[in-house]
């Protein structure tokens, strides 16, 4: 039995934000698609294959199966009433017979239901044979990102070049927690590099082929000293470094943070010139701050991964918060904080904004904690686009419950639960929350717009 709604759709702030706002829900390839056999395998698909690599044993080879379901995934979507859909592209799809034709059916599904497709060139699911430590990874991502743009240019005009490269860099190939699973610690910087470049790469690909809507989805969190001590500061400051401005500095300021510059490969001047191609936006991953200290002396935990004792930072838990079931703090407020602060930091550098991602995992159908999760967030968005901040668009993460990498099926996350041995769909509470609080919100804009 569905509870009653938690909040009231009459108060939703959704109705507040700007007309044109872009509501949106997302997913990647690799999390739902399934039909592995029918595409060339990722390191995700060898690093699964690994005894103990992700925690349930789970592998995506089936998923959600949204390769063959998608014309019902595409109907939830409309039917939720999201102006867009963020999706991915995967790169060893692309590569097999065939591949390219499914995201041409997928894009005139959405375009014919009234959704707006944007999809991400690279969402982590790398083609096994490539090497991110390799430069020529991002000569050879830009020629794909032709190929995609050239097939889908006609019908798709919103673009994400890559997905969160931070963690990709951090999880991927300096701690081991994610595919291809190198623990390289501070040798991964060259990942980090390498993407950076094929993002400036990929931009000036989707120019040429004459796409103008931009953006890329780097995740942030703002970043809390655990005490006012100055190691603790220092390692604060540290890790902000690494997670926030690794990326977005090269991005917005074309150069790196001082140090780092001098430790990645290559003619890193002539990089910071293609990395820096202006963006149209830039889209933001954001699920929660990190409280962060001086480093402890031992191995620690936290939100489901282990962190070296040689880091010089620890990761604390943040008390006195509730937590999702990743064990993940929710601050909606840390929203606020971080947009505010960007725009402080970066000024007129900073383009326009897209949340790419918010969302949070818990079980059950009757989701009452997502609905105040999401509830609290876009308050919180609200609250920093009154302040000035310019904002264009929110995207839940995420449509469907679905593998959650090396956490495998055990994080659901989704507006709509999937049962892994049906396949089935059943929209949550959260589903039904958002579909009101949508219709509400343009059922009161249209009146004001009009006048
Ligand atoms: C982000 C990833 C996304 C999903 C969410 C929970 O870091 O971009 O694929 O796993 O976290």
């Amino acid at each position: 039995m569905i509870r009653r709604m938690a909040t009231n759709p009459n108060q939703s702030p959704m109705s507040r934000f700007p007309a044109g706002f872009l509501w949106g829900v997302a997913t990647s390839a690799h999390q739902i698609e399934g039909a592995a056999g029918e595409r060339a395998p990722s390191v995700w698909d060898a690093f699964t294959a690994e005894p103990g690599r992700v925690k349930d044993g789970s592998t995506a080879e089936v998923a959600c199966d949204h390769y063959h379901r998608y014309r019902e995934d595409v109907a939830l979507i409309a039917d939720l009433g999201v102006d867009a859909y963020r999706f991915s592209i995967s790169w060893p799809r692309v590569d097999s017979p065939g591949g390219l034709d499914f995201y041409d059916r997928l894009v005139d599904e959405l375009c014919a239901a009234g959704v707006r497709p944007v999809p991400t060139l690279f969402h982590w699911d790398l083609p096994v044979a490539l090497d991110w430590l390799e430069r020529d990874t991002a000569e050879r991502f830009a020629q794909y990102v032709s190929v995609v743009a050239e097939r889908l240019g006609d019908r798709v005009t919103k673009w994400i070049t890559l997905n969160e490269p931070a963690e990709h860099t951090l999880l991927g190939h300096a701690l081991g927690a994610h595919a291809p699973g190198r623990t390289l610690m501070f040798d991964a910087l060259p990942v980090a590099h390498h993407q950076l470049l094929a993002h400036g790469l990929a931009v000036r690909a989707l120019r040429a082929a004459g796409a103008d809507d931009i953006g890329i989805a780097n995740s942030h969190s703002p970043t809390w000293p655990a005490s006012g001590k100055q190691e603790d500061r220092d390692a604060a400051e540290f890790y902000d470094v690494l997670l926030n401005r690794l990326f977005c500095d090269p991005l917005l300021l074309g150069r790196y943070p001082e140090g780092i510059g001098e430790l990645m490969p290559g003619d890193v001047d002539a990089d910071l010139a293609v990395i820096s191609e202006p963006l149209d936006w830039y889209g933001i991953n954001y699920y929660a701050p990190a409280e962060v200290g001086a480093p402890q002396g031992t191995e620690t935990e936290y939100g489901g991964l282990t962190f070296p004792a040689e880091l010089p930072f620890s990761v604390r838990e943040i008390e006195g918060r509730p937590v999702t079931d990743f064990g993940w703090p929710v601050v909606p407020e840390g929203l606020t904080e971080l947009l505010t602060d960007l725009r402080t930091r970066y000024g007129d550098r900073l383009p326009p904004l897209v949340i790419t991602e918010n969302g949070c995992s818990y079980e059950g159908l009757d989701d009452q904690e997502r609905i105040a999760y999401l509830d609290g967030h876009i308050g919180a968005l609200l609250r920093a686009v009154e302040a000035g901040v310019d904002v264009r668009g929110y995207f839940v993460w995420s449509l469907l419950d679905n593998f959650e990498w090396a956490e495998g099926y055990a994080r659901r996350f989704g507006l709509v639960h999937v049962d892994y041995t049906t396949l089935k769909r059943t929209p949550k509470a959260s589903y039904a929350w958002l579909r009101d609080q949508l219709r509400t919100a343009r059922g009161r804009r249209s009146p004001a717009d009009a006048g």
